[in-house]
């Protein structure tokens, strides 16, 4: 009997530690479950972060990965103006299958060029065929007036380069100021594209911080054009020369935060002793608007309008004198209006392959950089592409040549040619009356 009880007892005894092993081994299957799942969660929700989500929002953000592809092939290429090879997939190449054969194609969008290896030419200048083509970041063909860093290039209507197209630029330079006319200027050259340099006393800068400012902000040239225009930097020592400007570049400086980066000598009397002392590149002019001695707005507009306004001329006038702001609310606009493109005197000298040095520059002329007279220019003023198209014809203007080319004789040359300006007779020491 006692046997049976105990056999029974631990019949009993043995299933319970059975059973709870069964539920110990359920539980920790359950855990595991749940671990696995909760592994998968995650790896699901990074997945759909960074496969789903982030391609969304950069691609709203303006940073897909094709145009990450662009930037890095455009580092490596020398010519920043040329077309990269972009590779024919991403969001925005949908209606540029890639089934379709290498060569040229259009869609709803415009003409497009494709590559054999799957590629199409985009966000520059390529050369197919011998002629060169312009395309857009999306891949289009374009045609028109296309700019490219200071310089606009014109593409056909089949969207072939034309180099016989070439915008004329002047550099409008403004002396004595800033004034009280100046923010008044500044309007005028906003509304149409326009820039422009000013060549400003320290005396006056800061008086009209926030014109200063403005003109930084608007992409102008700070000129320096001494402290207080004394007469002349070539009699008063070096040292007062190298303080009328320092003083005039801690005052910009403190107004704008940069120095001045040109500088014009007052009455146009400079030499190389006074260049070398201040250290900046000098300004003559090629165009004298008279309208320091004029003071009549309808006079200031004929002077200009009808000038010698020969592609790379650089332009006097006052914005201190009412009169001269108002001429320009004709003259700028109607230049711009002629297909002038208005530009300061850094970009001037950029654009005709002028790499500035402390010496005076008058013009920029094709004459005068052809006849070797215009120091670091770096010869072939424009070339469209590195390779591109022949060296020597777009320097020397098949277009222009006709008739303006030589026109230039009378430039004062290098060597204090101020003499030569306007501002000779001058009177009343008070008012700075003088040609610039
Ligand atoms: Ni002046």
């Amino acid at each position: 009997m006692d046997n049976d009880v105990e056999r029974e007892l631990r019949r009993k005894k043995q299933r319970q530690i059975r059973m709870r092993q069964k539920q110990q081994q359920l539980r920790r299957r359950r855990y595991m479950k749940l671990g696995t799942y909760c592994v998968a969660f995650v790896l699901a929700v990074i997945f759909v972060v960074r496969g789903v989500i982030m391609p969304v929002v950069h691609s709203f953000g303006g940073s897909s990965p094709e145009e990450r592809v662009e930037v890095q092939a455009k580092t490596v290429q020398a010519d920043p103006n040329a077309a990269v090879r972009q590779p024919l997939k991403g969001q925005g190449d949908l209606s540029k299958a890639t089934e379709l054969t290498p060569g040229w194609h259009d869609d709803e969008n415009g003409r497009w060029y494709q590559n054999a290896d799957h590629t199409y030419y985009a966000g520059g200048f390529q050369e197919i065929d011998g002629t060169t083509y312009c395309f857009s970041d999306n891949g289009y063909l374009e045609t028109g007036w296309i700019t490219k860093g200071v310089k606009d290039y014109y593409f056909d209507d089949d969207g072939s380069y034309n180099p016989e197209m070439r915008r004329k630029m002047l550099a409008l330079t403004f002396d004595d100021g800033p004034g009280q006319y100046t923010d008044t200027l500044l309007d005028i050259l906003e509304a149409n594209g326009a820039k422009a340099t000013f060549f400003m006393q320290g005396q006056n800068v800061g008086l009209y911080p926030d014109t200063v400012k403005r003109m930084v902000q608007m992409g102008c040239d700070i000129g320096s054009h001494s402290w207080d225009h004394p007469m002349t930097l070539k009699t008063i020592g070096l040292d007062s020369v190298a303080k009328q400007f320092k003083d005039t570049d801690d005052a910009l400086i403190e107004v704008c935060g940069q120095a001045a980066t040109v500088a014009r000598a007052p009455y146009g009397e400079w030499n190389q002793d006074v260049i070398d002392t201040v250290g900046k590149p000098f300004f003559m002019w090629s165009l004298d608007s008279m309208d320091w001695s004029y003071r009549d707005a309808e006079l200031d507009y004929n002077e200009v309008m009808n000038g010698d306004l020969t592609d790379g001329t650089i332009i006097l006038m006052h914005d201190i004198h009412e009169p001269s702001v108002q001429a320009c609310q004709r003259i700028i606009p109607d230049l711009v209006a002629q297909g002038y493109k208005l530009v300061t005197v850094s970009e001037l000298a950029a654009a005709k392959g002028v790499t500035l040095q402390n010496a005076s520059y008058s013009d920029f002329w094709d004459s005068s950089l052809a006849s070797g007279n215009v120091a670091g220019y770096n010869g072939g003023s424009d070339s469209l592409m590195s390779s591109g198209d022949g060296s020597g014809g777009e320097s020397s203007g098949d277009e222009s040549s006709g008739e303006a080319d030589y026109s230039d004789g009378s430039e004062g040359e290098f060597g204090d040619g101020a003499d030569a300006y306007s501002d000779g007779g001058e009177d009343s020491g008070s008012e700075y009356t003088d040609g610039e």
